[in-house]
């Protein structure tokens, strides 16, 4: 989804005090071997929060080599029973394949038609651009999947913290309305993301 590149490479200057749609390029004489490779996502992520999941980034603001490149990748662990909860990339489809566990993956289109289906370690998934979706570990175990994204900095719209933990907060009167709920239904979920 991101514009082409211009050039072979723009590895991004994370120091340059100039802001652009994207980052400008390092100089050519300082990029090396160690621009092209990331070891971020090596090490399993630290699951214990609300979710029983988490997500190890490796976009562009970790592994300035992908500048320009339009692509990604993240991982993302589970603890028993962890859910990558419902959330959609503004900027990317997203492709991942489940290398230990058993995930459901599911998104929902904008005609509001849920797919879904139970993956273990070696299938792979599609996330169309912008649609909302998740992971959860339906597994015994643990379980971890790697997701690329066709953007260096997809971004991601997290449903329940958007909604209940935005800064400043959306006014209870909206969130009770919406969702056809009485005012402490919405303040025990706000509290549970710690607004
Ligand atoms: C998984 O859906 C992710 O966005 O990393
Ligand atoms: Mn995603």
């Amino acid at each position: 989804a991101d514009p082409d590149p211009l050039q072979d490479f723009c590895v991004a200057d994370r120091n340059a005090t100039i802001s652009v749609n994207g980052f400008p390029c390092k100089p050519i004489s300082q990029v090396t071997s160690e621009d092209f490779f990331f070891s971020g996502l090596m090490k399993e992520g630290n699951t214990s929060n609300v979710f029983g999941s988490t997500v190890t980034l490796g976009n562009v603001l970790e592994f300035p080599g992908v500048n320009t490149l339009g692509i990604s990748m993240n991982r993302v662990d589970f603890a028993p029973g962890g859910i990558n909860p419902p959330h959609s990339h503004p900027r990317a489809t997203e492709s991942g394949v489940v290398i230990q566990g058993k995930l459901l993956v599911g998104f929902v289109t904008t005609n509001n038609v849920y797919y879904s289906k139970v993956l273990s370690a070696g299938q792979m998934f599609v996330i169309p651009r912008g649609l909302v979706h998740f992971q959860r570990n339906v597994g015994e175990g643990k379980a971890f999947t790697l997701a690329a994204f066709n953007s260096h900095l997809p971004g991601a719209v997290v449903a329940p913290t958007t909604l209940f933990a935005s800064t400043p907060s959306i006014p209870n009167e909206v969130l009770t309305q919406t969702f056809q709920v009485k005012d402490e239904v919405i303040n025990s979920i706000k509290s549970k993301f710690g607004a």
